[in-house]
Formats: C-alpha cells, sequence, structure tokens
C-alpha cells in the first residue's frame, strides 16, 4: 500500500525506496481533498473527537492562540458559502469548521490582571495565532480521514473576513484563518490523490541549493497535473503558469490583498509595522 501511495503522490518522480509499513503514513500520504460530499449526518461526537486532536497539536510556547466555530445550521452555512467564493460544498457537508487566530483570549486575561499584554500588538503574536490554528486543523484532517471522512479547507474565509466574522459573531481581536468542510464523501464522485512536485524541488540537504535549471522537474510535474486535471474532468492547464497566474494581480487574491485592512477592523493593531 504505502509503495503504491508513493506512486500515487509523485507518479513517474516517486522516490525509491520502501516506506515502513504504518497506518499512519499510510493516511497521511492518501490524503485528498474533497469537494463532493453527501447530506448524511455525521457520527455522534465528531465535533468533539475532531477538537481533540486540534488540541493535541503543538501549540507555540502552550499559549493555545486559536479557536474554532463549529457551524452546523444550514442557514449560517448557506451564508458562510456565499461569502467564500461560492463554494456549495459547504452548504452540502454537515459542518463547517471554522478556525479562528485568537488572541481575545489572552488580551481578556490580561484585562483581569490589569495588565497590558502588549505582545497582542507584534505580527509574531498574528503569526503564532495562524501558526496554531492551521497546526490544530491538521490534526482534524488526519482524524476526520481516519473516520473515514472527507474534508476539504476554506481558504475563501479570509476574502470577505468582516462579513464572516459577523456570521461567527467574533470579538476584536479574533481572525478567520479557514474553514474546514467536513462530510461524508460522496462516493459517486471519489476524489483522487493529487501528484506534489517532486522532493528535489522541495528538499534541501544542509543549505538552499537555488536550482540551475528546475525547467526538467517542473515540466514533468505539469505533465502529472495535466493528467489528474484530465481524470478529474478539470481543465487542463500548466501547474507552472496557474500559479503564477494565481498571484498575478492584487485582484487575483479574490478580497486578500487587504488582509492588513481587515485586521485592523477586527482590532489588531501593530507596533512593529505602524510604529
Ligand atoms: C489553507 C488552505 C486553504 C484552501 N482553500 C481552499 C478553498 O477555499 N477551496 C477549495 O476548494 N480548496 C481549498 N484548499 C484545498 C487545496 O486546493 C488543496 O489542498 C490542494 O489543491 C491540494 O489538493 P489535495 O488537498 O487534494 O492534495 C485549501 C487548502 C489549504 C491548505
Amino acid at each position: 500500500m504505502t509503495n503504491a501511495a508513493l506512486q500515487a503522490r509523485y507518479g513517474n518522480e516517486a522516490p525509491g525506496l520502501t516506506l515502513p509499513n504504518l497506518p499512519a503514513l499510510d493516511a497521511m500520504l492518501g490524503h485528498r481533498s474533497v469537494r463532493h460530499f453527501l447530506r448524511d449526518a455525521l457520527p455522534a461526537h465528531t465535533i468533539e473527537t475532531l477538537v481533540a486532536a486540534a488540541q493535541s497539536a503543538p501549540t507555540s510556547s502552550n499559549l493555545q492562540t486559536w479557536s474554532v466555530v463549529a457551524v452546523e445550521s444550514q442557514e449560517r452555512r448557506d451564508a458562510l458559502a456565499n461569502l467564500v467564493g461560492p463554494q456549495k460544498h459547504l452548504g452540502i457537508a454537515p459542518l463547517v469548521l471554522v478556525f479562528l487566530a485568537d488572541l481575545s483570549r489572552i488580551e481578556r486575561l490580561g484585562q483581569s490582571q490589569a495588565r497590558d499584554p502588549v505582545g497582542l500588538h507584534y505580527l509574531d503574536t498574528f503569526l503564532m495565532g495562524v501558526i496554531d490554528a492551521a497546526l490544530a486543523a491538521q490534526n482534524a484532517v488526519v482524524a476526520a480521514e481516519a473516520m473515514g471522512l472527507g474534508t476539504v479547507y476554506v481558504g475563501g474565509m479570509r476574502n470577505q473576513p468582516e462579513e464572516v466574522a459577523k456570521v461567527l459573531g467574533t470579538p476584536k481581536n479574533v481572525f478567520p484563518v479557514f474553514g474546514l468542510v467536513v462530510g461524508h464523501p460522496d462516493p459517486a464522485r471519489p476524489a483522487q490523490v493529487k501528484p506534489r512536485l517532486p522532493q528535489s524541488a522541495v528538499l534541501h540537504r544542509e543549505q538552499y541549493q537555488v536550482p540551475a535549471d528546475q525547467h526538467e522537474e517542473i515540466g514533468n510535474y505539469n505533465e502529472a497535473l495535466r493528467t489528474f486535471m484530465r481524470t478529474n474532468g478539470m481543465k487542463e492547464v500548466d501547474w507552472s503558469a496557474q500559479v503564477v497566474e494565481r498571484l498575478s494581480t492584487p485582484e487575483a487574491l479574490t478580497g486578500r490583498h487587504r488582509l492588513f485592512e481587515a485586521l485592523k477592523n477586527a482590532g489588531f493593531s501593530y507596533t512593529d509595522i505602524e510604529g
């Protein structure tokens, strides 16, 4: 299973090794985002199980600067679905988890102790919240997949973060990092493992090596991803063109180019940026 999994992940560029036969490794290598869900209810206590996995992730200095809003109501999921794209799977799968960078808890602790945690006003502390939220969420993904459920992240939560904040009722100093849709995958429309760049593109040993010519490895990857697109009925494009296009104009960021303004609107302020 594991070598087949390596093949699925890297195609012809699969590293020549035999992976240890570990269920955890199989599960991680077999990851695929799911965008076609059944409306079926989740098993009892799914939310609490996923949050237990999420809270088991490491967290910077044990500050635990994240929270999650579990959204189950049809009305609220529909509202979020519209704000993030639209992306209709949010209205179909029974659960949307919205992971938040949450500095408000520490702010409240500071108030109750009559202290001003000025460290909250440095960019690194926001980054800490984002990192904590991401590590927590990925643990939830691994747990959900182990339970036979499907997930997809929703970075679109940052397209209109002020509107998302209204739907979720978040206080000052809280920012939606991304959503995670959780549900039963539709067996009629199964998702496939999406190939990744060869390890030679991302793995540097001892020191970073800027490639003299990355043409060949990227060219091979373009081909692998075109095959994935073709077999999944998607419009075929070169990955190398797609990624540059995605970042070619501020508008291509679908609202996220105004992150700094959105953070200010959410009550964040930055001593190290604004003096
Ligand atoms: C932070 C983050 C945000 C994402 N946002 C979206 C999104 O808004 N909509 C979506 O369909 N997929 C989203 N994805 C899923 C990626 O498109 C997907 O992980 C990537 O194409 C690789 O495919 P795979 O997860 O199937 O391996 C997001 C993934 C991450 C990590």
